[in-house]
């Protein structure tokens, strides 16, 4: 008997990664669950049903040889989907900014999932599988303070729409363009906690609606009403006055 079909789930350590995790797993996929801490990826692991059908992989996609050792690491798998999940943002000005961090929201959020796409890729078309790519509506406009993340993402999204046409009929292609969510992601940019943001929209709801684009064939997909809101916005406000709007609200 075949191995049973795998999801390789990056970042699955944090917010959406968990809940892609919860989300899938009832599909009947193995889940390879990735991430850098290993204590949290069991607790995803522990929140599962079928913890014994799964795998974790550590690996840190800054290290020199982190996407290499995730790719050894699935190497034997059966993989029918990807999810592009694993990623960061920095604030603060890009002046006092290091330069290393900067490199290395570019290094994960936009060369690992290119570089493990290639890799996977025989795969996932000889299993007619599928890819989800976790961007941002951060990939829709530029955002002072930070720069360098929406410069990533911006990379991601339009990357992940290219290869969604060129692979039509062969891999299904989600990008999923989520605005601001309740995950970490927020504490590990170094942004101060304030009030949540208007925009904010659940984790649930925001991976259910990548999963539904999925099963309608693939797209681009901006999740909840609040999110195509702001969608919607940085389509119709002049660059120029977004561009002040953002400096305002981002400003440290
Ligand atoms: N939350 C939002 O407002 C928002 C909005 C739009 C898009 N996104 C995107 O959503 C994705 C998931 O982030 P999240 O919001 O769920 O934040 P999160 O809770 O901080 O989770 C981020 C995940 O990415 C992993 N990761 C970060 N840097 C890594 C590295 N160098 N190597 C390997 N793994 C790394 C983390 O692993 P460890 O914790 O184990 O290190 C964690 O599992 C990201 O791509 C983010 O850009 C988030």
């Amino acid at each position: 008997m075949g191995k049973q079909l795998a999801v390789l789930i990056t970042g699955a350590s944090g917010g959406f990664g968990i809940e892609f995790a919860r989300q899938i797993e009832p599909l009947g996929y193995r889940l390879i669950l990735h991430g850098r801490d290993l204590p949290r990826l069991k607790m995803t692991l522990g929140s599962l049903k079928h913890p014994e059908r799964h795998k974790l992989i550590q690996a840190d996609m800054n290290a020199k040889t982190g996407i290499t050792s995730l790719l050894e690491s699935v190497a034997d798998e059966q993989l029918v989907g990807l999810v592009n999940n694993a990623g960061f943002g920095i604030w603060g000005s890009f002046e006092k900014t290091g330069i290393v961090p900067q490199i290395d929201v570019i290094k994960t959020d936009l060369k690992a999932p290119i570089a493990i796409t290639h890799a996977l890729l025989p795969c996932l078309m000889k299993n007619r599988g599928f890819i989800i790519n976790v961007s941002s509506l951060a990939g829709e406009a530029p955002l002072p303070y930070m720069s360098t993340y929406a410069a990533a993402k911006t990379g991601l999204t339009y990357w992940s729409e290219a290869l969604r046409f060129e692979l039509a009929g062969k891999v299904r292609v989600v990008t999923l363009a989520p605005g601001p969510s309740p995950t970490g992601f927020r504490d590990v940019s170094g942004m101060p906690s304030g009030p949540g943001s208007f925009f904010r929209t659940p984790i649930a709801l925001i991976v259910e609606a990548s999963l539904k684009k999925l099963a309608s064939g693939g797209g681009y997909c901006v999740p909840g009403w609040r999110h195509k809101l702001l969608f919607l916005l940085q389509k119709i406000v002049p660059r120029s006055l977004a561009l002040k709007i953002m400096e305002g609200h981002l400003r440290p």
